[in-house]
């Protein structure tokens, strides 16, 4: 279990021109040190229009910052107006790819089947999915938490192979507490890690639930990261508004300085 190398991922979601992604880029890679990345797997995912910018930073200055994006299209290519594909991202040395996040899926129809196709897509080209799975407010409310966490899982990865998983990233992000400063409590968060392993452990075998890296993603910030790193089943986080400023990702990356 301790093998599994932490990963901490950034979502900028839509925040910061090509501009600001350098700047953003440059000041957290002065922010962190070798020992870090030998602990951790650092991932920044900016909008799709910085990233070949960011690609050019992070690759000129020979950083150990890695790219992720935050969507992708499950086609390769075609008549898609709007869309960018995997082999486009693979192309900008796109690491992971960020799938199923739930304001995709709230606000732009992403169902589990179309997050499933994502996933396949995203390995397909040879990048690492970041599957996110979480309840809302209401399914919390009426004891469904545990049903839709792993209904979410079990679809989303459906007919991948173990292989992939394993190298893979299931973000549990309760919606609720995404972006409200109401974080999960830790230990809940760590239950529903551990039930996100077993669930892969269940369909794909001990490989794949030894290696899939779980994360936990919901108003992360440097005084609650350290609290959830804690959990045996916690390998990571994805983390949002914390993320914007290289100074606080920095605290959140260096969480157990
Ligand atoms: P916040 O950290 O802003 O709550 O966002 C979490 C998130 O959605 C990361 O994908």
């Amino acid at each position: 279990m301790d093998e599994r190398r932490e990963l901490i991922v950034g979502n900028w979601k839509m925040h910061a021109t090509h501009l600001e992604a350098i700047q953003k880029v440059q000041k957290l890679s002065y922010r962190l040190r070798p020992e870090d990345f030998a602990r951790v797997e650092v991932v920044v995912a900016p909008a799709f229009t910085a990233l070949r910018a960011a690609q050019l930073v992070i690759e000129t200055d020979h950083l150990l910052i890695r790219l992720g994006a935050q969507n992708v299209h499950w086609e390769d290519e075609g008549a898609f107006t709007g869309e960018v594909s995997a082999p486009m991202l693979a192309k900008l040395n796109v690491s992971h790819v960020i799938v199923g996040h739930s304001e995709r899926r709230a606000m732009f129809g992403e169902t589990d089947a179309v997050v499933n196709r994502k996933v396949k897509a995203v390995a397909r080209h040879g990048m690492h999915p970041i599957l996110c799975v979480g309840e809302t407010l209401e399914q919390r409310e009426s004891g469904s938490t545990e049903e839709v966490v792993v209904g979410m899982v079990r679809e989303g990865l459906k007919g991948v192979t173990a292989e992939v998983v394993e190298a893979a990233a299931i973000a549990y992000e309760p919606v609720w507490a995404i972006g409200t400063g109401k974080n999960a409590d830790p230990d809940d968060a760590g239950s529903v890690a551990e039930l996100i392993r077993d669930t892969v452990r269940s369909r794909l075998g001990e490989a794949a639930a030894d290696g899939v890296r779980v994360l936990y993603g919901g108003s992360v910030n440097p005084g609650n990261i350290r609290a959830f790193m804690a959990k045996r089943h916690i390998d990571g986080a994805l983390v949002g508004g914390a993320s914007l400023d290289p100074d606080v990702f920095a605290a959140v990356v260096r969480y157990w300085i």
